[in-house]
């Protein structure tokens, strides 16, 4: 099912998120629901706190060339475990903060360990986009935003927008 995302200013984009306990099928539902909004949006990422779920669990898919077969990714619980000192500058954007961008400095490459889909526990190095996103993401799950790495004065420029977006789409339910 596609679930609604927020947009950014909201408070539930701020909290800090809590830890799933044991898998279960609501959970994993959770995860293919998550997906199927990524997907549909579209984006290469989503964390459950865009939908108004305030729990540890992100999607990613970032292999975005076209015809390659998708590889969705369900992360419960991510941790990073370690990061490179070597950083990579990203254009990044968000689902919550449609159409602004900017440019985001962030550790090339990560150790994120996770529990998976069947409730086993992961280990894996990132690179390139998908270091980007998975950091991104588990941002969201800390209540950060990528403009919170980002100069003040673009973030209020940006958080303006999106305060204006929001008053529009209101309006619009309304009419
Ligand atoms: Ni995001």
């Amino acid at each position: 099912m596609i679930r609604p995302i927020l947009i950014h200013p909201d408070p539930r984009l701020k909290k800090a998120c809590a830890a799933v306990g044991d898998l279960s099928d609501a959970l994993r539902q959770l995860g293919d629901d998550m997906l199927e909004t990524m997907y549909d949006a579209p984006g290469v990422g989503l964390a459950a706190p865009q939908i108004g779920i305030l729990s540890r669990v992100i999607v990613l898919d970032c292999d975005k060339e076209e015809g390659v077969p998708p590889k969705p990714v369900v992360m419960f619980n991510p941790e990073v475990m370690a990061s490179s000192e070597d950083t990579n500058v990203y254009e990044e954007g968000c689902l919550s903060i449609p159409d602004q961008f900017a440019e985001v400095t962030r550790p090339k490459e990560v150790e994120v360990r996770w529990i998976d889909r069947d409730g086993k526990e992961q280990t894996a190095g990132f690179d390139g986009l998908w270091a980007t996103c998975v950091q991104h993401e588990i941002d969201h799950l800390d209540g950060k935003l990528f403009i919170d790495h980002i100069g003040a004065l673009k973030r209020q420029m940006i958080t303006r927008k999106m305060q204006k977006l929001k008053r529009e789409l209101a309006r619009k339910k309304d009419a």
